[in-house]
């Protein structure tokens, strides 16, 4: 999400560089990543893309390539959503954009409440039969609508949503109640976004301070400044603070970690506008925190919400 929006297609390439280094195999972008998301203009829609496309020429195998539709792509009525048109559309732009003539997981960006599911997986099981598609996958879906897809899907003999992107952190924890257990029982891969809270967890941002001027909050990303101004985002920070300094860890490390050693988690997308953010981050990867430390942070979220 930061390639060509937050950053250029030159930090882009050292960033995707020291991501593929560390062994990183799967690289998750969407249509509408670009600047026009900031500014409704749809001409600045799909640079990440783009800049993606252009970056895997000759090494398109090393990597899962994983992106999204859903949003608006343009002015026309039918320039949004999961109809077979706007599937069809969608996904011959991204191909192009993305230089590739196949994506290993597509994923619907959100619910699509004006669309039948019956459309929506029938036409993206025409895609997988195709060989432009190899997965499908969902974001941003509640427990009772991935449920109601796969039931779609059973009855029709349709593809089912293989995975499902949410939104989860220390800071954002809602999928525990319904998501986790439910995907844990289907067996749906669970790839979780935004696991540093956008940035918050790496600590970077203080009460009564002005934020760095090369972060996103700076650049004036509203969903983390949303995020930000709940009351128990950077209580979190400081909770995790001694237990990161315990173990001779960063924030981001931590809080890295925290997500991956979570049940149910399959996979976290990490976001990154400088190459020192991949080497940073990973560094204990491989680790995973002990139940001592996870009833440590549960106790802490506990706290923070009286
Ligand atoms: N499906 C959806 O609706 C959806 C929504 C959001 C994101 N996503 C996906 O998830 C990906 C990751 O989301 P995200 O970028 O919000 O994830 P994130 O990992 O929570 O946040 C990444 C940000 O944290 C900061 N950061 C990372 N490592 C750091 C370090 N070592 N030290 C200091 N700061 C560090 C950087 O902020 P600065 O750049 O400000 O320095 C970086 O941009 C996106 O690229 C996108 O593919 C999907």
């Amino acid at each position: 999400m930061a390639f060509g929006h937050w950053i250029d297609e030159r930090a882009s390439a050292a960033v995707l560089e020291q991501a593929l280094d560390r062994g990183i195999n799967l690289v998750d972008t969407a249509d509408v990543y670009g600047t026009g998301m900031d500014n409704g203009e749809i001409a600045q829609l799909g640079e990440s893309e783009n800049i993606l496309g252009n970056l895997l020429q000759g090494r398109r195998h090393d990597i899962l390539l994983a992106t999204k539709l859903h949003n608006r792509m343009g002015a026309g009525i039918n320039d949004q959503g999961q109809s077979r048109y706007h599937i069809y559309r969608a996904l011959e732009n991204s191909l192009k954009r993305l230089r590739t003539d196949y994506i290993d997981l597509y994923q619907v960006h959100r619910f699509d409440e004006s669309t039948p599911l019956e459309e929506t997986l029938e036409t993206l099981t025409d895609l997988v039969k195709a060989g432009k598609i190899r997965y499908i996958g969902c974001s941003n879906y509640a427990a009772w609508q991935l449920a109601k897809a796969h039931g779609v899907s059973a009855l029709h003999g349709l593809r089912r949503f293989e995975t499902v992107q949410p939104e989860y952190s220390l800071i954002t924890r809602d999928i525990e109640r319904e998501l986790i257990p439910y995907t844990q029982s289907e067996q749906v891969g669970v790839i979780v976004y935004s696991p540093l809270g956008r940035g918050i967890l790496s600590g970077k941002y203080r009460p009564g301070e002005a934020p760095p001027s090369d972060s996103r909050l700076a650049a004036g990303e509203q969903r983390l400044q949303l995020l930000l101004n709940q009351r128990h985002a950077l209580g979190m920070v400081e909770g995790i603070r001694p237990l990161a300094a315990a173990r001779g860890w960063s924030l981001p490390q931590f809080a890295l970690n925290w997500v991956l050693s979570r049940p149910g988690i399959t996979s976290a997308i990490l976001g990154a506008s400088k190459p020192e953010h991949i080497t940073e981050t990973l560094a204990y990867a491989g680790e995973r925190l002990t139940e001592v430390e996870l009833q440590e942070i549960d106790r802490l979220a506990l706290e923070l919400q009286q």
